[in-house]
């Protein structure tokens, strides 16, 4: 099931390649980065699906176009403001659904849905989903977010794997790459809680923040792909092997397997 294209999807990825294939840029910094979103949209799709399951068939269809979207603003943002980074430049997922509402992309969708997908894709990066969403809408935001949390650590596993020359710029939000993490972002982790990407101070917080997202996930069926692609082993594996880490890791490690185990 993974590598399909759903044939209602089809006119949707061609469009998508195409858009891809505009921001094609001779220099390679720049073409790097777009590639590193082109995949990843491929890969938040793949997810989306898996999470998503079949048995519902338009839900499942509904998911990947909300993912094969949820990303288009990264484009022109890199492109402009050389940087992933929203507080630093635009919120991209604002951006991605001003792209979607300009063009009559998501017109062979009923009305609702369609209202459905583009929200999904305009709060896919907030901290927090706000209550009182339609139930489609807050269905599709989860499945999205949890894909694309699953994607970006695929990424960042990558990245901070890969030699310092392989990485791309746009990636690593430019935090200093030391060997220390922030007691205060060390205790969020091991209570259970949410970093806050204010409270980083290195790119292990961040690497701490990331694992963190385990605690925002939505689906058991993500949480089962999580454990399948050793997610959490990965990124452990990158941080110091200290005792204030080992112990904020356990406690990440401990919610998986007690939310795996839930009834
Ligand atoms: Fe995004």
């Amino acid at each position: 099931m993974a590598d399909l294209v759903l044939p209602e999807l089809a006119p949707l990825h061609a469009w998508f390649d195409a858009y891809c294939a505009s921001f094609r840029s001779d220099d390679p910094e720049l073409q790097r980065n777009f590639d590193l979103k082109e995949i990843h949209t491929r890969k938040v799709c793949e997810a989306a699906r898996l999470i998503a399951g079949d048995e519902d068939p338009r839900r499942l269809m509904l998911a990947e176009t909300a993912a094969l979207c949820h990303d288009l603003g990264r484009f022109p943002q890199f492109r402009e403001y050389r940087t992933f980074k929203d507080s630093d430049s635009v919120n991209h997922a604002q951006l991605s659904a001003e792209i979607l509402t300009q063009r009559p992309l998501l017109d062979f969708l009923a009305k609702s849905e369609r209202q459905a997908v583009i929200t999904a894709v305009r709060l896919h990066n907030v901290f927090q989903i706000r209550a009182g969403l339609e139930p489609q809408t807050d269905d599709l935001l989860r499945i999205v977010r949890d894909a694309d949390k699953v994607d970006i650590w695929r990424v960042f596993i990558e990245y901070y794997n890969a030699p310092q020359a392989e990485r791309a710029s746009g990636a690593g939000l430019g935090f200093a790459d030391l060997p220390v993490c922030s007691p205060a972002v060390l205790a969020a982790l091991a209570s259970g809680e949410l970093v806050q990407l204010s409270s980083l101070e290195t790119l292990n917080d961040f690497k701490l923040l990331q694992l963190s997202w385990l605690y925002d996930i939505n689906f058991r069926s993500t949480l089962r792909l999580i454990k399948e692609r050793g997610v959490l082993e990965q990124l452990a594996a990158t941080l110091p092997k200290e005792g204030p880490v080992l112990e904020a890791l356990s406690s990440v490690f401990g919610y998986l397997e007690r939310r795996l185990s839930a009834v």
